[in-house]
């Protein structure tokens, strides 16, 4: 046995740990939960709450496990009689004041105070006196302060004084009279991290005015995902109703985020739930002459699809697509424009039919912001200036930037070009309607169809990201997966899929059918993702063959 390892039975099982381990974290290790409020992994231990006491034999008295350490031989017991009959008296204690709202609490089902009730609690309190009353604040940004549910376990002021690195948030007056408060006037206001409270409060004191009343806990499904909102690359879990985001969460993950997300990250998601998607597949030929053309189905495209061309199965679309480029290949060359919230698996299959087709040249836009943001307690997490998930993937695949801070300009030559444009996730947002409009085949995949891809040839619906499984690469070169959030529109297909299916009908090989076969091609095809399995993504991520980027612009 190593001596850093301590010997000690919790629950009458034997365990090992770290010497310096508390025991609720050892008691984790072997399944045994310690109920807990002011204890937080991520934040310094005030054993406040006593509500994590147990039984150590030899001891006088209950112990908090949250701030007691490991010893050898020690012999600790969670779950006995006296240590459940310790936290039975606390949980009581607690609800001397805490209101019996949970009906119209947003925090309801998934609030720790209803569970400890619900599994340690007596089933009904002994308090005569009335309950105190502290009413609503707002404290600024996006949190309100329901004071009457508030525990005192002072994670939020801990949270803004040592991580946030500014404080904000205090505990006024004292015994029971206590309740946490801004300085003066000055709330949140301004502060950039503050929406972890609202995660880390263990009740429905502190809520979100972006979340309030919209969804109850338990009507939400969640998937772990990844934030798009910066290179970080948080780990974070979309919560879901109906079919659109309602909230982000962040998702531990020790070596990118901790437990913490920016406040930019966790309100940027309703572009997830924007409507008026490109649903169907459009196709047509241009006449060389006029510029007018015919659909993929014989029809003349007047005016059914966003660039006059009629509608027409996948099939029918990806044939006439295959003719068109097969056509054009070989002419003046391939310009492709990607995007940065493109998957590493919807890359590799844009690569890949970019080589079918001769070869050519991949760039992306993307906006940059003019200052990174570091959580001062946990500077490995910053808000990146780099606004976009994906850059570093585009970068190991060999795509090229263009255009300014703002993901604008660039594409002059593209727009211009006569040979094969292909457009992939690229609003074209400041493009002219004429955008490749003398293009020998002129191809765009996305979510919507912007008004500067009227000449294209053919128009792909695609999903978001958060409507398909991939995996993004970090700025540090960590390649991490996310999962499906919600259901795609009509019959968009994820972008490796399309591109893909093209790819493999001009270059004769193979064509991935799961998310799962697109990633080995990718890693069989480049050496920065060789060895990667795509299965081991979804828990921390792995690290690609790469340069971490460094310096201006990461
Ligand atoms: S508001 Fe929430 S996090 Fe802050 S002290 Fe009260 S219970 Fe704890
Ligand atoms: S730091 Fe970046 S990745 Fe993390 S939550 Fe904020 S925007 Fe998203
Ligand atoms: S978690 Fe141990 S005293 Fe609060």
């Amino acid at each position: 046995m190593p001596p850093s390892l301590v010997n000690l039975t919790i629950d009458g099982r034997k365990v090992a740990v770290r010497k310096g381990t508390t025991i609720l974290e050892a008691a984790r290790q072997v399944g045994s939960h310690v109920p807990h409020y002011c204890y937080h992994p991520g934040l310094s231990s005030p054993a406040m709450c006593r509500l994590c006491l147990v039984e150590v034999e030899g001891a006088s008295k209950p112990m908090p496990s949250c701030v007691t350490t490991v010893q050898e031989g020690q012999v600790v017991r969670v779950n006995s009689e006296e240590a459940v009959g310790h936290r039975e008296g606390v949980l009581e204690f607690y609800l001397v004041n805490h209101p019996l709202d949970c009906p119209i609490c947003d925090m309801s089902g998934e609030c720790d105070l209803q569970d400890y009730v619900h599994y340690g609690g007596r089933e009904r309190g002994r308090s005569q006196e009335p309950k105190r009353v502290f009413g609503r604040d707002d404290f600024g940004g996006d949190v309100l302060f329901y004071g009457d549910r508030c525990v005192m376990c002072t994670r939020c002021v801990r949270f803004m004084s040592e991580v946030e690195g500014d404080e904000r948030l205090t505990v006024v007056e004292r015994g029971d009279r206590a309740v946490i408060d801004t300085f003066f006037e000055e709330g949140l206001e301004g502060t950039n991290w503050h929406g972890n409270i609202v995660d880390i409060c263990p009740v429905g004191a502190l809520l979100s005015k972006d979340f309030l009343h919209k969804a109850r806990a338990w009507d939400l499904e969640h998937s772990p995902s990844v934030c798009t909102s910066c290179s970080q690359g948080c780990n974070v879990e979309l919560h879901v109703r109906d079919n659109l985001v309602q909230r982000i969460k962040p998702r531990e993950n020790l070596a990118v985020n901790g437990w913490w997300m920016c406040d930019h990250g966790r309100h940027n998601y309703e572009w997830m739930n924007r409507g008026g998607r490109l649903q169907e597949p459009y196709a047509r030929v241009r006449s060389s002459s006029t510029g007018n053309g015919s659909s993929a189905n014989g029809s003349s495209g007047n005016g059914s699809s966003p660039n006059g061309a009629g509608r027409s199965s996948w099939s029918a679309t990806l044939s006439r697509v295959r003719d068109a480029l097969i056509a054009a290949r070989g002419g003046a060359g391939t310009l492709a424009v990607a995007s940065p919230f493109l998957s590493n698996e919807d890359l590799a299959a844009l690569v890949r039919l970019v080589d079918a087709l001769g070869g050519g040249r991949v760039v992306y836009r993307s906006r940059r912001a003019p200052d990174e943001n570091v959580l001062k307690g946990f500077p490995q997490l910053a808000r990146r200036r780099d606004l976009a998930p994906n850059t570093t993937g585009l970068g190991l695949m060999g795509a090229k930037r263009v255009g300014d801070d703002d993901g604008a300009g660039g594409l002059d030559r593209v727009a211009g070009h006569d040979g094969v444009v292909i457009v992939v996730g690229d609003a074209l947002h400041d493009q002219m309607d004429d955008f490749a409009a003398s293009a020998s085949a002129f191809i765009y995949a996305g979510s919507h169809a912007p008004p500067s891809a009227r000449s294209a040839h053919a128009l792909l619906p695609v999903t978001t990201f958060a409507e398909q499984e991939g995996s993004f690469t970090n700025l540090d070169g960590r390649v991490q997966r996310f999962s499906p959030a919600l259901i795609p529109p009509g019959s968009a297909r994820p972008p490796w899929f399309v591109l893909g299916a093209l790819a493999a009908s001009m270059d004769g090989g193979e064509m991935a059918r799961s998310t799962a076969e697109a990633f080995a091609a990718l890693s069989a095809s480049s050496p920065a993702f060789a060895g990667l399995d795509f299965e081991a993504l979804l828990e921390g991520g792995a690290m690609a063959k790469t340069e971490p980027a460094r310096g201006e612009g990461r």
